[in-house]
């Protein structure tokens, strides 16, 4: 490195020369090795000015982090000096001590067999999203996945870090998980409405990308297993012009947004996607956000119609 070279950290200098060691004779120190220099003799035209190319690359690679990582620094100093509030970086929130609240959030991942394989791959980008919500979120949840396996664990192992997200990963079913009278499992066709989430509770999201060609599949389920089950208030809360069946994030952020706001008008305006045309009811103040609306029975957060009829 000659005097003028930029000064890099230890981390950058040890990512370089792992790239450098893998690129064998391609890189620059690996160039003056004979066997190198005979390679590049026998490289046709092409393969040399792309060698070339390489090594300028490599060369000004070092300025080229550091000059980007004051930039980002300079952008960060920027928006502070502005009083925006920042998102925690990625170094803090390895940091931050996650500190769950008594509330279980849980995808059930028992529909394999009901999913194409594109979308138990869209199941899993959506339990990865839900991991991302929760990090972050102020108020996290306890993540658990049950019914784990098959061909959604083979995927999820071959991601990159998926083993230290801070999920629980079980096998069993949900309903071996916790105790009967603690499910609630969330299905749009419920005729129960949830209306505040309880500490000690897990609630239960039917992990199944279906496209709607599967309607009523879980709800169908939970009522064969005997547990309770409930849908998200939002009919009393906005009017939409399409189905009321939303993805397994959205309902999970949805849950999230409620338990740091205590607003469901405002946790489905935040997360319901436009074009599903949410729009707020004129009358939507009238139903408070942690009571049994009227009509209820003796559940605290679970408002059950008085037929009890599907
Ligand atoms: C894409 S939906 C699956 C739809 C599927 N046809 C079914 O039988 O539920 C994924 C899951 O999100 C939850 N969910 C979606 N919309 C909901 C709503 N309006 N209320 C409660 N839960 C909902 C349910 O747990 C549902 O199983």
């Amino acid at each position: 490195m000659s005097q003028n070279s930029p000064v890099i950290s230890l981390s950058d200098a040890e990512v370089i020369k792992e790239e450098v060691n893998t690129e064998s004779c391609d890189k620059e120190e690996s160039v003056k090795t004979e066997s190198c220099e005979a390679e590049t003799k026998t490289m046709s035209k092409n393969q040399q000015r792309k060698q070339r190319r390489l090594e300028a690359k490599l060369k000004f690679r070092p300025e080229k982090r550091k000059l980007e990582r004051e930039r980002r620094k300079e952008k960060r100093r920027q928006a502070i000096s502005e009083g925006v509030v920042l998102p925690p970086s990625r170094k803090k929130l390895k940091q931050k001590l996650m500190e769950p609240s008594d509330i279980s959030i849980v995808v059930d991942c028992s529909f394999e067999e009901h999913m194409h394989d594109g979308d138990i791959k869209k199941l899993v980008k959506q339990i990865q999203h839900c991991y991302a919500i929760n990090r972050r979120s102020p108020c996290p949840c306890k993540y658990v996945v049950s019914s784990y396996g098959g061909k959604m664990k083979d995927i999820i192992e071959n991601l990159s870090g998926a083993t230290q997200w801070n999920i629980s990963w079980r096998e069993e079913s949900y309903d071996s998980l916790f105790s009967k009278e603690n499910i609630v499992y969330l299905s749009a066709e419920s005729e129960n409405t949830l209306t505040c989430l309880e500490e000690g509770k897990a609630y239960i999201i039917g992990g199944l990308v279906d496209h709607n060609s599967k309607k009523g599949l879980c709800h169908e389920l939970a009522v064969k297993r005997g547990v309770r089950h409930a849908q998200l208030p939002i009919s009393q809360y906005i009017d939409m012009k399409s189905r009321k069946v939303l993805t397994v994030d959205h309902v999970f952020e949805i849950l999230l947004k409620f338990q740091q706001q205590k607003d469901w008008e405002s946790a489905f305006f935040s997360v319901i996607p436009k074009r599903k045309g949410a729009q707020a009811k004129l009358d939507s103040n009238l139903c408070s956000s942690g009571h049994v609306t009227e009509g209820t029975t003796n559940e605290t957060e679970v408002s059950e119609s008085n037929d009890g009829k599907t």
